[in-house]
């Protein structure tokens, strides 16, 4: 199987979350249209784009991107954005705790109150700050292991991995 015969449109709604400041905008920027902004600026509210990626079976996913805002005063919002949606991509920033724990209360907001067949992924940017590193990459995989998710480590600044996250998500939908 996997021919051309096989071939599907997929449209998937994914939904980022993440403390602000951890890079959800910027890995977003970097994926749709391979740019970064080192003066990014807060998301207010949340900001929507879409991006088509062609799998090696020829199927292709559309991914409709809700890309979250972080500040607290947003937290609100939250559920109007990942309700319905089929993947929640959770953002922390590797050189913060604080973003690693809050990481940790997104997954579990949405264990309780997102869709039951959610692929969740566990992502950990800014990893080209490798020198002000303050969470292990073991932390991460454990934390995405014991919670049945994808982890990887991304940076948006260099790209390193951001095709890799949303390909591995592609292969990960029911
Ligand atoms: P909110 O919209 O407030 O939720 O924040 P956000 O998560 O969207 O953060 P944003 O993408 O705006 O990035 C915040 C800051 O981090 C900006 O100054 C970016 O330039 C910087 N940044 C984002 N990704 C990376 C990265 O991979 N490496 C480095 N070094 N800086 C990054
Ligand atoms: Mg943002």
């Amino acid at each position: 199987s996997g021919g051309v015969a096989d071939a599907k449109n997929l449209r998937v709604k994914l939904v980022l979350l993440g403390d602000s400041g951890v890079g959800k905008s910027c890995i977003v920027l970097r994926f749709v249209r391979g740019q970064f902004d080192p003066t990014s600026k807060v998301t207010i509210g949340a900001s929507f784009l879409s991006q088509t990626i062609a799998l090696q079976d020829s199927t292709t996913v559309k991914f409709e991107i809700w890309d979250t805002a972080g500040q607290e005063r947003y937290a609100a919002l939250a559920p109007l954005y990942y309700r319905g949606a089929a993947v929640a991509v959770i953002v922390y920033d590797i050189t913060s705790p604080e973003t690693f724990n809050k990481a940790q209360y997104w997954v579990k907001e949405l264990q309780k109150h997102g869709s039951p067949d959610i692929v969740m992924a566990l992502v950990g940017n800014k990893a080209d700050l490798e020198e002000k590193r303050e969470v292990p990459t073991h932390d991460g995989i454990d934390y995405a292991e014991k919670n049945g998710m994808f982890f990887i480590e991304t940076s948006a600044k260099t790209a390193d991995n951001i095709n890799q996250l949303f390909e591995e998500i592609a292969k990960r939908l029911p």
